[in-house]
């Protein structure tokens, strides 16, 4: 049963949390030294973020494990105190889909979004994924819960969003790229981002920021020019806040939407959802 939803009331408590971020030093693709890391805090703070889930890549390419991410999150929390900044880090990892399925269950239980049930999985950006929904109900049978990271960019979900649609029946939440809904990763990205939020596919906005500049953290702005202020205390503080407690998934608050106007990814959905 999921607990009720009590909107602003509760989003006046709970902090603006960004649940996918590279910002631990010399890593994975994100910062490289800790003035890097730091200004990526800074511009986060600036955006409204007060926690980040710190979430390097965990895959064949950068094979990181949760004690180096243990170590590389208190050393950037000690620098944040030290520098004066109002945010606060929590450990996890982006974990490659196919590497999470190589994962032992020690493993596994160390690399989860703040120590709980959550998983943040890449999925694959190629134009043909399979038993997805297969997976994420092998780790719902675990006791996991997974977070699908940027839906919108998966070329195999823009192809078939049943495969999406699928994963979330199972059990799966999907992390939507803040930049994605802005253009930052081109039209289509963006047209597919919006189509997803608009069939109710989405739980959660992210920054997946990789630096302050080129790949930023913050989401507000990104809502805001999306037309989705309305969904953003939901998506960002509710959902993000019951992913890190490990409390149930607060239900998608009833708002007014605006019509977006209908591009390839709508006539996607209406096809998958005929067919
Ligand atoms: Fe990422």
């Amino acid at each position: 049963m999921c607990e009720p939803y009590v909107g602003v009331q509760n989003s006046l408590r709970s902090p603006v949390i960004d649940l996918h971020c590279h910002i631990l030093p010399g890593i994975d693709d994100g910062p490289q030294t800790m003035e890097d890391s730091l200004a990526i805090a800074k511009a986060a703070v600036a955006a409204g973020t007060r926690t980040i889930v710190a979430t390097p890549h965990v895959s064949w390419e950068y094979r990181n494990d949760a004690a180096t991410i243990a170590r590389l999150v208190g050393l950037v929390n000690a620098s944040l105190l030290a520098a004066g900044v109002p945010l606060k880090v929590r450990a996890g990892a982006e974990i490659e889909m196919t590497m999470a399925a190589e994962l032992n269950d020690r493993d596994l239980s160390r690399l989860t979004l703040g120590g709980r049930r959550w998983l943040l999985l890449e999925p694959p950006f190629t134009s043909v994924v399979s038993g997805v929904d297969l997976l994420v109900a092998t780790f719902e049978r675990k006791g996991y819960g997974v977070v699908i990271a940027h839906p919108e960019r998966c070329a195999a979900f823009q192809r078939d969003p049943q495969i999406l649609e699928a994963s979330i029946a199972a059990g799966a939440l999907c992390s939507l790229t803040a930049g994605s809904l802005v253009g930052r990763f081109g039209a289509a990205v963006q047209r597919f981002a919006e189509q997803l939020v608009r069939y109710g596919l989405v739980h959660n906005v992210a920054s997946d920021a990789h630096d302050a500049v080129q790949r930023p953290p913050g989401m507000a702005a990104e809502l805001a020019d999306a037309d989705l202020e309305s969904l953003a205390d939901w998506l960002t503080r509710a959902v993000p806040a019951a992913i890190l407690d490990g409390s149930n998934i607060p239900p998608r608050p009833m708002v007014e939407m605006r019509e977006w106007p209908t591009g390839g990814g709508a006539s996607l959905l209406r096809r998958a959802r005929r067919g």
